[in-house]
């Protein structure tokens, strides 16, 4: 929703740190906020990616660093590389997230290193980078994003930690920008539907039964990916006018908005849904 009577924020200058910048929707953001005149500070824990797409910018407004966002200490340290170079950070995009490394587990067959390493970074390496930006975000009257999901508000099953951490970053923002209020900083929450980068491809022919299972539990009309540049136009709008909620595409809007009511029906689907219900099963029985 547009607020209305709000200055435009100026993208113009202004200086960006993003996790997970190597990523798809990482560098479709980092390209549209280039394009818009931002400073970038990018960062992601794969170096050979993310120093390609430094390779397209100009050099004297971008800073490329190895990031692991679990690292507390490594993400003070590249706030204070990025405040040496550029003198201030204004907006802190808080993106890098991961999800299964080997096809959807249900909670009773996932392995609890990989459970735990999800919620790792999907969540503690959220709060670690909102954490280690924010005075200098609030010092400068910037945002604040996280990259949420669908998943924050459509039932998790057999993605329980990615949707337990997407949910969990969805309220440390809310209650982020609820406490902001005052300050002249704000938080938001970016909500992407599916998106056509690395992390989705298991649901669209990567895994069979995550295939599977998106196929039944979705109508056509929702589980559409959409490219990763329609999410950064998204993002660049929501960033102008200090969006809370960026929810892309548009179509998932009604359904945020009637969560309520839609968990309830989709809740109960699920856990009556025959041919649901046999491909967790299947999932359960398969030899790891
Ligand atoms: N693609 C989708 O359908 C979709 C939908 C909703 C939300 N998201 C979220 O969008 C964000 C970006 O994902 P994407 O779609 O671009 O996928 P992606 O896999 O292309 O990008 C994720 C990036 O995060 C980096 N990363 C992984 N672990 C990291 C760590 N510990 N520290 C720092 N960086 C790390 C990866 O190297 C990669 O470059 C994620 O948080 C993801 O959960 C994606």
């Amino acid at each position: 929703m547009k607020q209305k009577n709000k200055p435009i924020y100026d993208l113009d200058g202004k200086v960006v740190f993003i996790t997970g910048a190597a990523g798809g929707i990482g560098a479709a953001v980092a390209r549209a906020l280039h394009a818009a005149g931002a400073r970038l500070v990018l960062t992601d824990t794969n170096p050979a990616q993310m120093e390609q797409l430094a390779a397209g910018f100009d050099a004297d407004r971008t800073l490329a660093l190895t990031l692991d966002v679990t690292d507390a200490a490594a993400t003070r340290a590249v706030v204070a590389r990025a405040v040496e170079r550029f003198g201030r950070i204004d907006i802190a995009f808080a993106n890098a997230g991961i999800s299964w490394s080997n096809g959807p587990q249900t909670l009773l067959s996932c392995d609890e290193p990989e459970f735990e390493r999800i919620v790792e970074v999907n969540l503690l390496g959220v709060w670690r980078t909102i954490k280690a930006a924010l005075p200098e975000v609030l010092r400068n009257q910037g945002q604040i994003v996280v990259t949420s999901s669908i998943y924050a508000f459509m039932n998790g099953m057999c993605n329980a930690p990615y949707a337990t951490s997407k949910a969990g970053i969805e309220m440390l923002a809310r209650s982020l920008r609820a406490e902001l209020g005052s300050t002249g900083a704000s938080a938001s929450v970016l909500y992407p539907g599916w998106v056509e980068t690395a992390i989705a491809k298991m649901a669209f022919g990567g895994n069979k039964v995550a295939t599977k299972m998106v196929r039944v539990a979705y109508p056509v009309s929702l589980r559409q990916p959409i490219p990763p540049e329609t999410v950064a136009a998204a993002m660049i709008d929501g960033l102008r006018t200090r969006r809370a909620r960026i929810i892309v595409p548009g179509r998932w809007t009604p359904v945020s908005w009637l969560r309520g009511i839609v968990s309830i029906v989709t809740d109960r689907r699920i856990e009556t849904q025959p041919k649901l219900q046999a491909l967790m099963r299947d999932i359960e029985r398969a030899p790891k």
